[in-house]
């Protein structure tokens, strides 16, 4: 048969000033899962029980030096000993009067001399059974709170599953009704304008329709097509960042001729509306990189809406050249409202618009987008702002992309 591992084994610590009485006891008690340790005074008893965890003390009442009582005073004022359970060995006759007090009842108990080899067995067996159970039990609880610490963290975790799913789903929704929104401002327009013209035609009032009001018909329906296509184009980029299919094409690109170009696609915007918004171009020349043209021409082209959108129609700048570090850098300078310090890492994240946005049209998706494209090609874009100084978006490209 194996040993029992040591977890099983009860200790027993048998105190008495006299070696022959010591090996009597421990030749009576040893056994399969006992291990008997002995002491010959109350202070070699205190250092065995600071090294082992006992199941029972067994202490020789009258020893010279620390009595039996005394050591179980010390035993009990202990709190790592507080529990262990004691029987006294004492002669009956000069011992039984006494009373220990503070003791936990039961846990103390009297074995009278001359020993009686079958009461002393069964008592201690008694004990270290108390012991084994207890060990047990402990066992057990301990199994069981792991059980639980187990059950708590799968709990916890599918909460968190289900706050997840539940901020997917309340984006999605949000997303929806906000692309429907953007969709349906335009398309509403559109239709409404559709309804007033057949109306004109159906009257057979077509001397209505000179020229200027054609032209301007035109213009108004441009402007609708464009801001819807370019809104499904962004959801169409959203959609293959999200799947990691976003690639670029770089080709030798000219940052100069590219900003001109935009700029002046742009310029008729600048000139809607009341009063014709200022919109120059500073450019180096010869400045070329490998970049794909046409994203780094979306970027711009996110950078000016912005600027147009909240620069309070005042002047607009933008800049094509070479940094310090020999990157190239564009950059969109406005005098509008500006963006507070705290809100100029989150402005870059997907649907995030600020209050100061307002009513005004947009998804909170073109500078995301922007900072993905300027990414892809090794670059990085920053912002420089204080509230009501306007803002300044720089992007910095390296010429060839890493
Ligand atoms: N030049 C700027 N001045 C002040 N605030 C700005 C400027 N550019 C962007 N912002 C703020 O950052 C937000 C996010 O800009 P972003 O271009 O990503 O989205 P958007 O313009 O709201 O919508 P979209 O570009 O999708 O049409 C804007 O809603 C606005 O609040
Ligand atoms: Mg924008």
């Amino acid at each position: 048969m194996s040993a029992p591992p040591s977890a099983d084994v009860a200790r027993i610590l048998i105190v008495d000033d006299l070696p022959e009485n010591l090996l009597a006891l421990q030749a009576l008690l040893s056994e399969d899962r006992v291990r008997v340790h002995t002491a010959q005074s109350g202070q070699e008893a205190l250092s065995l029980l600071l090294e082992h965890e006992f199941a029972l003390a067994l202490l020789d009442v009258q020893m010279p030096g620390m009595s039996g009582f005394e050591l179980a005073e010390l035993i009990r004022g202990s709190s790592r000993t507080r529990h262990l359970p004691i029987v006294f060995v004492s002669a009956a006759d000069r011992d039984q009067g006494y009373t220990f007090r503070g003791y936990e009842n039961g846990a103390v108990d009297f074995l009278y001399k001359p020993l009686d080899a079958h009461a002393v067995r069964s008592k201690v067996r008694v004990f270290t059974e108390l012991h084994a159970q207890s060990r047990e039990l402990q066992r057990q609880l301990v199994e069981l709170e792991a059980a639980r610490a187990e059950q708590q963290r799968l709990v916890d975790a599918l909460q968190q599953t289900q706050a997840e799913l539940q901020r997917a789903l309340k984006m999605r929704d949000e997303f929806m009704s906000m692309v429907s929104h953007e969709l349906r401002t335009p398309l509403g327009v559109m239709s409404l304008e559709a309804i007033m013209r057949q109306q004109r035609l159906d009257r057979g009032d077509v001397a209505w329709f000179t020229p200027e009001r054609l032209q301007a018909m035109v213009d108004k329906d441009t402007r609708q097509v464009r801001s819807m296509t370019r809104l499904i184009e962004d959801l169409l980029d959203i959609a293959r960042l999200q799947h990691g299919r976003l690639s670029i094409r770089p080709q030798p690109t000219n940052l100069g001729d590219l900003a001109q170009r935009v700029v002046a696609d742009f310029e008729s915007q600048f000139q809607q509306g009341d009063r014709p918004v200022l919109l120059t171009l500073k450019a180096q020349p010869d400045i070329v990189g490998e970049w794909d043209d046409s994203r780094v021409a979306q970027v711009l082209v996110n950078l000016l809406s912005n600027a147009l959108r909240y620069g309070e129609g005042k002047p607009v700048e933008v800049e094509a050249g070479l940094a310090e570090d020999g990157l190239a850098r564009l950059a969109v300078r406005d005098q509008g409202m500006g963006i507070p310090a705290a809100d100029q890492d989150r402005i870059f994240q997907q649907f995030e618009r600020l209050p100061t946005a307002g009513r005004s049209p947009g998804m909170g998706l073109g500078l995301y987008i922007s900072q993905q494209f300027v990414k892809a090609h090794g670059g990085r874009i920053t912002v420089c702002s204080q509230p009501g100084q306007g803002a300044c978006f720089e992007v910095l490209l390296p010429l060839t992309p890493r």
